[in-house]
């Protein structure tokens, strides 16, 4: 049964009637520029084709009553109890609603209409996996509310609602690319956004090559405590690099030169995570050249760079991962292969020639797995459409 089927069905049985509305979110992938969003660089994601859906109709109820399938569990809330996240009985709001209710607060703060609806939801992202289930659970909801409410918000400033949700609401301290590229996702093509202003181009990927994506089943676990701590390094750095670059905001207007130049002056941990950051926003920035010039064997170097540095340098990376990431390299036909998202876990995202996926998915699930003893995930995945009304 599709998730569709099984969300509509769901609500039909709790509800006692058939849901009004299907709202849809992507999660999404990334190929260049990690941990650089929130350093005012450049990411390229693409929204994959797995998602959020959920099944929904407004109601008189003075509050929003919402069935988590994955978590076999529901959650009531409403404008009185949104600010103290709790629910009606006053008990305090399950994890997973932190999402959901984070959404309606940021609405709120911005005094759209967020009427009281009934909601049946699932995902086919896996949590804690680095592609993002959470934003495109954010990114679902804003298209609930917004078809309920009345109002219309462009994508991007429904992402910057979620990752104000995020923030703000649920307490991670997350960039803007999740949110932006489950809303702002376009079928077929990768996402070239520049965190600074905001301004975004889609870039095709050429056809013979395909994103494929490698689950190593460790899933991340307390990660917003150590994703945190690298925010913090980079606003350090930047402190320390004023006193000779008095004109920067951020780590984004470093250039390699006088950031090797002036890499001495800092404390080691600081140096390390600041040059992650530093070469990855150059790297990314040759990103929109190479694709557009089909160089794909450039293009896959600098991502095999960008596993390296996010390892070595920032030290977000896990044995699993760099198993993944280390097998797949060594693949004929792939051309790179790197972990995706914050770290700690998940996934690697591959780029393979069309001709070679079927040998490279086997030979990579049967490297890792002598290697690791885990069974791994591996699929081709399809860029897709943002945040979308299917119903
Ligand atoms: C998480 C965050 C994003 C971004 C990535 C790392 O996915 O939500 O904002 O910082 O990590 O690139």
């Amino acid at each position: 049964m599709s998730i569709i089927d099984q969300v509509s069905e769901i609500y039909q049985e709790k509800f006692e009637h058939t849901p009004a509305h299907i709202a849809r979110a992507p999660g999404r992938v990334n190929l260049l520029g990690e941990h650089v969003d929130y350093n005012d660089g450049f990411v390229l994601p693409a929204a994959i084709d797995r998602a959020t859906y959920v099944a929904f109709s407004p109601t008189n109820a003075p509050h929003s009553t919402l069935v988590a399938v994955d978590f076999d569990q529901q959650a009531s809330f409403s404008a009185e109890t949104i600010s103290t996240k709790t629910q009606t009985d006053s008990s305090p709001l399950p994890e997973w609603s932190l999402y959901p209710a984070g959404v309606m607060w940021s609405l709120m703060e911005e005094n759209l209409a967020v009427p009281s609806m009934n909601a049946v939801f699932a995902s086919d992202i896996p949590r804690g996996s680095g592609l993002s289930s959470s934003a495109s659970v954010e990114m679902a909801y804003m298209i609930v509310w917004q078809t309920l409410g009345g109002w219309t918000l462009p994508s991007m400033r429904r992402a910057l609602l979620g990752q104000k949700a995020e923030n703000e609401y649920v307490g991670v301290n997350c960039g803007i690319m999740d949110q932006f590229a489950s809303a702002c996702g376009v079928e077929n093509k990768l996402l070239l956004l520049d965190c600074r202003s905001l301004e975004w181009i889609t870039v095709p990927l050429p056809e013979y090559v395909s994103i494929v994506i490698a689950d190593t089943t460790v899933r991340r676990k307390l990660t917003s405590g150590e994703y945190n701590k690298r925010r913090a390094a980079c606003e350090e750095a930047v402190r320390l690099l004023k006193q000779d670059l008095p004109k920067i905001k951020s780590l984004r207007d470093v250039s390699v030169d006088d950031f090797n130049r002036l890499a001495h002056k800092l404390p080691e941990e600081v140096e390390k995570r600041a040059r992650h950051v530093v070469e990855e926003i150059e790297r990314s920035d040759q990103a929109q050249a190479l694709l557009e010039a089909s160089d794909i064997r450039n293009f896959g170097r600098l991502m095999n760079e960008c596993h390296a540095s996010l390892r070595d340098l920032y030290e977000v990376s896990c044995p699993e991962l760099n198993v993944m990431a280390n097998v797949a390299q060594a693949i004929e036909g792939c051309y790179g292969a790197r972990l995706t998202g914050a770290g700690f876990g998940g996934c690697t995202v591959n780029l393979v020639a069309n001709e070679r996926i079927e040998d490279f998915a086997r030979v990579l699930a049967q490297g890792y797995e002598s290697e690791t003893g885990l069974h791994p995930e591996i699929y081709i995945t399809r860029a897709s459409n943002g945040a979308e009304l299917l119903k």
